[in-house]
Formats: C-alpha cells, structure tokens, sequence
C-alpha cells in the first residue's frame, strides 16, 4: 500500500474461535494480524474465545448475552474487515464458533472483506475454509479474501508457535492477496455509524432477527468510487483485447 505512514489504520476485528488456552488457532490468527500490521497501518481488536468462550453458550436473544459479549458484537459490526479463525471440530467451525456469528445482524458484514483461517489435527480437512467458512460468509455477503490460512497441529510447536515456513508463506500470500482489496474496499469508518444505528434498532425491536433493509446499509458500504479502485487497479493504457489480422 501506497504512503504508509499518511494511511488512516484500517479497523480490524479479529476473531479466533479456539476455547483452549494457548491455542493454535488464536496463534496462527495473532501471526496473520502481526503480518498484516507490517504492511498497512491497522487498529486490532482480538475477540478470543480462549476468554469468552464459556459466556456464550444459553443465549437465544442478543440482548441476553453478556454485556462484553455484545460489546465485541457491535466492534465486530463496525469493523473495516475481519479475520476469523476456528478450531476444526468434526470437519466444520465449532458449534460456539457458529453461535456467536448467529448473533451477528445479517446484513452487518456486507462488502466487509473478511480473512478465512483454521485450525484442525489433520490435512485432510483443509478445505473446511472453503466448504464451511467460506458460505457462512457469503451468507452475510461479506468479500471473504481469495487465500484463506490452515494449519495443522505439527505446523507449531510445543509452545504453539508457528515452526512451519510453509504456513508462514502461507500467510505472508494470504496478506499480500488481501491488500489490494482492502485498499479500495474498506469502509473507513464511513460504513460504521449505519450500521451501528441500524443493528442498535434491530436489536431493540427484536433481537437477532429483525432484517435491515439492504438499501438503508448498502449505499455507504459501496465502494466510493468505482472507477477510481478500476484506475488503480488497471494499467491506464488500453490495449485492444483482440488483434484482427
Ligand atoms: C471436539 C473436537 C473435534 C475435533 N474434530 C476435528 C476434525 O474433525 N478434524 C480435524 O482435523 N481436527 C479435529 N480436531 C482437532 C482440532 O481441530 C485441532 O487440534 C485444533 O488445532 C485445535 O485448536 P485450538 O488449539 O485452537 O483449540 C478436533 C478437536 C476437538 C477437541
């Protein structure tokens, strides 16, 4: 990204779903979130269910949940973009996992990029990224990022660090195909205060299920402008596609 240090930081929410304490999964999330860091100016709040994990459960209405709780909810709602991580659990996120994103308003996520992680004991479940992570993300139509991060229990160490340099690649690849998007994707704030309101309403009226029309959000999560991302994006030299002989 362009003059670093002019960027306002982008606000990440980052959340790992790992109940343990350590955690591989909060592990393999901190290193995404020390490598993004490195690239672009970021402000991070780390929901980590290594702490939370235990007050979730028994909650069917958002206001039921504990104050804390819905305090990450409305930081996660207002986030430019997220990074997510969880524990495998029987080739899916973990129950707990699903059941906190259950309290998330469904059109908060719109247009938010969002950075896939796992964590799992074995390799053949790497692609519960895409087969798991991936719709309950388009659910929310959020932009989950084209590289998602998984990791196996031999890629850390005893201490749960990351000992493996093909998980780092992994997520050094991850960030760098993450970057352009959250170049010209991120609401910068702008998105937020909708939402804020909107969810603050929804909740008040009837908890998790009241739908907030899309146009009341949409405008102000777009892109602002289109044709500037396209410009940055694309070389400004135009060359026919086709040469006809
Ligand atoms: C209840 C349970 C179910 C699990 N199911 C799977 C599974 O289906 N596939 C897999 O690869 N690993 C499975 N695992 C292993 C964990 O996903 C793996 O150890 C993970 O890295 C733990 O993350 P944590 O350290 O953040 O808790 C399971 C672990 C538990 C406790």
């Amino acid at each position: 990204m362009s003059n670093y240090s002019e960027q306002k930081p982008l606000n990440i929410v980052a959340v790992s779903g790992g109940l343990n304490n350590p955690s591989k999964t909060e592990s393999l999330v901190q290193e995404i979130i020390n490598e993004l860091g490195e690239a672009t100016p970021i402000n991070v709040h780390f929901i980590k269910f290594s702490e939370i994990g235990h007050l979730l459960g028994g909650a069917i209405y958002r206001n039921q949940l504990p104050e804390r709780i819905q305090e990450d909810l409305a930081k996660l709602e207002a986030a430019d973009a997220l990074i997510v991580g969880t524990p495998v659990y029987r080739a899916s996120f973990t129950g707990l996992f699903k059941h906190f994103f259950d309290f998330v308003e469904q059109t908060a996520l719109v247009d938010v990029p969002v950075l896939l992680a796992a964590s799992g004991g074995s390799d053949r479940h790497a692609l519960v990224l895409e087969h798991q992570l991936r719709p309950l993300f388009s659910f929310f139509q959020a932009q989950t990022l084209p590289i998602g991060v998984y990791a196996t229990d031999k890629d850390f160490t005893p201490e749960y660090t990351i000992r493996s340099e093909q998980l780092r690649d992994r997520i050094t690849l991850a960030v760098a195909r993450a970057l352009p998007v959250l170049e010209w994707a991120p609401a910068k704030g702008q998105r937020a205060e909708a939402v804020k309101s909107k969810t603050e309403q929804a909740n008040q009226n009837l908890g998790i299920n009241k739908q907030i029309e899309q146009e009341e959000v949409l405008p102000s999560a777009a892109v602002p402008s289109l044709d500037a991302a396209e410009s940055r994006l694309h070389s400004k030299v135009k060359t026919p596609k086709t040469q006809v002989a």
